[in-house]
């Protein structure tokens, strides 16, 4: 049986020449925070990797942070910018992960003059940027959270769009780009984007690290406190073996960008144009025309459960997902599908891709998909 791994979205594979400079890095066994020669060399190989992060974002090495995941980025993103800024008012989005929205209901749980502001979101998953100023003018001294792809349906965000109003309005914007690193381009000193959390593991990195930019001049300090690493931000003696391993997994991802993206988009609109002609029953959720290349959520009106169709689907050696695997791998309960609405009498299954899969694939999974549909 041949497998097939459409679950990118999930977490990706590791390149074999990250695991390469991983083994490397870890004869490196020294501590970055020791004066001798062995705490320099581990030192040199962190600083290295900040130097070549901050060049592929734009920005400058003391404005990339090392954290342990996306989640710990988002949550000294909202939890500390909001203590350390005055902050009294959240504006998110009800399609946010729950790293963004489970932080922030925790901000407003531990302090009350703290309010979260949800934009409406339509059918599709779009929110309106005038309903955004409207808040903005509404409630000052702000952070607006809003994520650059949504890792369920795959929606965009107009990230110029969303800074360019923060800017106007004195907030601070932090978006949660872990679905989005090293799939788009981005220049961050150029943007009025204040803070970005990036998790490895979706770019084919390793698992259990990340980082976060934040903008030179941002008043925020630590959530993990101790030996005051990472500029007394981030405390606790730094993975430099992964710390090398997402660096170079990064440098990867932007070598031939606009190819291995060409490749990934003719991928997904042959899986949809199929769908499309083959499987007319189905629906795609969200905004198909303005979304991450790499995500195709579907909509299926059977009644067996999404579990029950991703364990046929299994069977058949293909891996894809219900909503979010973060959320445990089954749609049932997903907030993002809640707030669009979709809460019928279907099975919302998501298929995430990458350069590994081919066309040959794609119309194996769409002829495995309509067996199982026909049975
Ligand atoms: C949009 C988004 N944010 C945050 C996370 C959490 O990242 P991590 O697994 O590195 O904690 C995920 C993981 O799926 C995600 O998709």
């Amino acid at each position: 049986m041949q497998n097939m791994y459409f679950d990118n979205a999930a977490t990706t594979p590791l390149h074999p020449e990250v695991i390469t400079v991983i083994s490397e890095a870890l004869m490196e066994y020294g501590n970055p925070s020791s004066i001798h020669s062995y705490g320099r060399k581990a030192k040199g190989l962190l600083e290295e990797s900040r130097v070549a992060i901050a060049k592929h974002l734009g920005c400058t090495p003391s404005e990339i942070y090392f954290t342990s995941c996306g989640t710990e980025s988002n949550n000294i993103a909202l939890r500390k910018s909001v203590d350390c800024g005055g902050i009294q008012h959240i504006i998110t989005s009800p399609i946010e992960h729950h790293a963004v929205l489970g932080t922030a209901q925790d901000i407003a749980r531990l302090n009350p003059k703290v309010e979260i502001h949800l934009l409406d979101v339509d059918s599709k998953g779009n929110y309106s940027l005038d309903q955004l100023e409207q808040f903005l003018q509404s409630y000052p001294k702000a952070l607006v959270s809003i994520m650059h792809a949504n890792n369920e349906i795959g929606n965009l965000a107009n990230l110029e769009g969303i800074g360019n109003l923060c800017l106007k309005h004195s907030a601070l914007f932090h978006t949660d780009a872990v679905q989005t690193m090293g799939y788009f381009s981005f220049n961050l000193n150029k943007s009025n984007i204040t803070m970005l959390s990036a998790s490895a593991h979706k770019f084919n990195g390793p698992k259990g690290i990340g980082f976060l930019y934040i903008k030179k001049g941002t008043k925020i300090e630590a959530l993990i406190t101790g030996g005051g690493q990472e500029r007394n931000i981030r405390a606790g003696t730094e993975n430099v073996a992964y710390i090398v391993g997402m660096t170079k997994a990064l440098s990867l991802c932007y070598e031939h960008l606009e190819e291995k993206s060409n490749y990934i988009k003719r991928i997904r609109a042959h899986f949809k144009r199929s769908i499309e002609k083959k499987l007319p029953q189905i629906s795609f959720n969200g905004d198909t025309e303005n979304s991450h290349y790499t995500i195709l959520s579907l909509r299926i009106p059977v009644s067996e459960g999404a579990e029950m169709f991703l364990f046929n689907l299994d069977l058949k050696g293909i891996s894809a997902s219900g909503g979010s695997a973060c959320s445990s791998g089954a749609s049932k309960g997903s907030h993002v599908m809640e707030a669009i609405g979709n809460n019928g009498n279907c099975v919302n299954l998501r298929f995430s891709f990458g350069t590994h899969n081919t066309m040959e694939e794609v119309d194996s999974c769409i002829q495995h998909l309509s067996e199982i549909l026909e049975a």
